[in-house]
């Protein structure tokens, strides 16, 4: 009886042994836990037997039994800690089925596309709506149509991606669309009036620097009307500004020139670091957004409108280039932005 014992609790060491060495997850483990611990386990029920041993014999068993217990918890911890958990929770025998669960880990929107969606609601509140145009486009809506000379440097090869397709008796080469200016002459040309489009899309120019890349995003905005004026302009470029970014800020326009409007605008906000006052960000209290105008006659016309009966403005700006200025964000190398390097884009 005594050595029936001794082998019982021999054996038990040596199969928990080869098991627990064994167990690929945290529920195997504490299933062979219980097998061997727990109420009705191998080794509790060789406890019992313990008892019915003559009282003399019980101490070197007991320490054997002892032996084998300290045995099988320090082997499960090991194993435990091996297999992933944080604590080895020796003797506790039951999985908590109220723990909260291991949620997967969740992304979140690339700052370019969060950028649009607050862009493109803003401009929404005030009834523009936003459209999207070919990025494979004609040279005639992203220049001719725009009112650029034939010879203009923007046109050339080494501003702009050409495409090699055969070239369009009326609207010329095919390009990827340097700008979101050519919704413009899209937009008018559908006929419908008035206008108030938002045209959001990428750009394509033969650039790439640490400031420039060869792909980047740009939002359009196009108002036409009868007795649109430069008033009107001013409004919205400084609801824009103070909703975008933050009811302190001033929008002001310095002249500027573009082919496509007339009178035209550089868009300038006052520095959110010293308001205005001026600082080392600045120089001067004002920092450039980008541009804007009243929409040249000519393109009015190209776009199928009559002068004499319409008027409107538009401006063009950046989507990276605004969201860094609200963000405070100086990135060492622009591309990085489109890189797929989680490690910078977790930061935001
Ligand atoms: N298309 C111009 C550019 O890419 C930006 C621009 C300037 C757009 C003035 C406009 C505008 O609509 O009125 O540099």
């Amino acid at each position: 009886m005594e050595q029936e014992l001794l082998n019982l609790f021999q054996s038990i060491k040596n199969d928990s042994t080869g098991l627990i060495l064994s167990a690929e997850s945290l529920n195997e483990l504490n299933e062979i836990k219980l097998d061997f611990l727990g109420k009705s386990g191998r080794f509790t029920a060789a406890m019992k037997d313990l008892s019915k041993i003559p009282a003399e014999k019980r101490p070197e068993i007991g320490r054997l039994a002892n032996e084998v217990k300290v045995s099988i918890e320090e082997l499960i911890a090991q194993q435990e800690k091996k297999l992933g958990a944080k604590t080895a929770s020796v003797g506790v025998s039951s999985i908590d089925v109220t723990m909260p669960g291991t949620l997967p880990p969740q992304g979140h929107l690339h700052l370019i596309t969060q950028a649009i969606e607050e862009i493109s609601t803003i401009f929404q509140h005030i009834g523009f709506t936003h459209v999207r145009y070919p990025e494979v486009e004609w040279d005639w809506y992203a220049f001719g149509g725009l009112n650029f000379p034939e010879n203009h440097p923007a046109r050339d090869d080494v501003e702009t991606f050409f495409i090699d397709a055969k070239v369009h008796a009326e609207n010329g080469r095919m390009l990827l669309t340097p700008h979101t200016s050519s919704g413009q002459i899209r937009e008018m040309r559908k006929g419908k009036l008035p206008i108030r489009m938002l045209n959001i899309a990428k750009c394509y120019r033969r650039q790439s620097d640490v400031s420039h890349s060869p792909m980047f995003h740009q939002f359009e905005g196009l108002v036409v009307n009868k007795n649109i004026s430069i008033a009107n302009l001013k409004g919205v470029l400084d609801y824009f500004v103070k909703s975008y970014f933050g009811v302190n800020r001033k929008s002001r326009i310095r002249p500027y020139h573009f082919q496509f409007t007339e009178p035209s605008f550089e868009v300038d906000i006052s520095c959110g670091v010293c308001n205005g006052r001026g600082c080392k960000l600045c120089k001067g209290g004002w920092l450039e957004l980008g541009g804007a105008g009243m929409v040249h006659p000519n393109v009015l016309r190209a776009g199928g409108l009559d002068p004499k009966n319409y008027t409107g403005f538009a401006f063009g700006w950046g989507v990276e280039r605004v969201m860094m200025m609200k963000q405070g964000l100086s990135v060492p190398d622009l591309r990085m932005l489109y890189s797929t390097d989680l490690r910078f884009l977790r930061q935001f």
